[in-house]
């Protein structure tokens, strides 16, 4: 018998329509470890309900984000995939953590202190989102939890959180909670968007992953290129997605200051690399059902473990009265 494969949980917000800097940083990611690790991928519509609040948006964008992945090829026979609210018992957990978490612990949140700082008025779920996500992690016993840099923070509160629990309700020698390490997915920071910045919803600056071949071409064209050295350097970055760097290097230098043609070139290979993913998509959209199947039986199955861990933990606290 082979070991048991180690178990790997993410969440991702469904916000809107993934760009290929979210692609290349983060969903390839777990479309390449859900044959390591047995996995779990869940939508966190609770997570986005703190800055999200419009029904039909909500829902909307968490239905596309599903399509997004099964696109990306997710496979749903390895991996569970679900929507985090089908599995209510994980903000049971996060009262819970919330009762052993001291404000000055999450006052120190990365994100909770940049929101302060822009001067925003915090709602209560943005300052506990951190226990939120521990519970989402700790609920389904993930021994790895793959995530951008900007989250690194939030899976030591994980880690945190699983130690405090553990040594209040005295549950040594047998933890009720693993403690989980991050997977740190490096290619985040250095993925340009049109004007060079990081690419970035918010800087309007992105080439969405699904986009059609006309916005490809619109997009590409419109790379802000610096005049005089010959090399594009944000049409290079870019195209080192598609094509390997010394074939690239090549192509530059006998093509030195044709930004035009460069330009061309570089949107020719994302049509290449994008259509079949976008035919993907739109095969899977037209099978509602289909996908709404995939995220109920990934929701039973997240929830049937969330169930069985709450089941300790209720009698950890105290409150299964026999
Ligand atoms: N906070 C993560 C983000 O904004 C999303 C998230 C929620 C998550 N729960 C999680 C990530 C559990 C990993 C594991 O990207």
């Amino acid at each position: 018998m082979s070991p048991a494969k180690k178990i790997l949980l993410s969440g991702v917000k469904p916000t809107g329509r993934p760009h290929i800097g979210n692609y290349f940083g983060a969903m390839r990611q777990f479309v390449e470890l859900q044959d390591k690790y047995e996995a779990y991928v869940c939508v966190v519509d609770y997570h986005a309900l703190t800055t999200l609040q419009d029904a039909k948006e909500l829902a909307n964008f968490t239905y596309e984000m599903v399509l997004d992945f099964l696109a990306i090829g997710l496979d749903p026979a390895k991996v569970t995939l679900f929507k985090q609210s089908d599995v209510p018992e994980v903000t049971e957990l996060a009262w819970i953590f919330n009762c052993i978490t001291t404000v000055p612990y999450l006052e120190r949140a990365h994100a909770y202190k940049d929101a302060v700082a822009k001067g925003r008025e915090v709602n209560v779920g943005t300052f506990d989102y951190p226990l939120l996500m521990a519970a989402d992690i700790l609920i389904q016993d993930a021994d790895v939890v793959p995530v951008g840099q900007d989250q690194k923070q939030h899976v030591e509160f994980a880690r945190d959180t699983a130690e405090k629990f553990n040594r209040v309700f005295a549950s040594v020698p047998s933890p009720v909670f693993k403690l989980p390490e991050p997977i740190i997915l490096d290619a985040v920071k250095t993925i340009p968007g049109i004007d060079g910045e990081k690419m970035s919803k918010s800087y309007g600056n992105v080439i969405p992953l699904f986009a059609t071949d006309a916005e490809i071409r619109r997009l590409t064209m419109g790379i802000v290129t610096d005049s005089g050295v010959g090399i594009p350097k944000n049409v290079f970055e870019l195209h080192k997605l598609f094509k390997p760097e010394e074939e690239l290097n090549k192509l530059y230098q006998s093509k030195v200051g044709k930004y035009q043609e460069l330009k061309e070139m570089l949107a020719k290979d994302i049509t290449e690399f994008i259509a079949p993913l976008r035919v993907r998509r739109e095969a899977l959209s037209k099978d509602r059902a289909a996908v709404l199947e995939i995220l109920k039986t990934g929701g039973e199955r997240a929830r049937a473990r969330a169930a069985e861990k709450m089941k300790i933990v209720r009698e950890k606290i105290g409150v299964s009265i026999n």
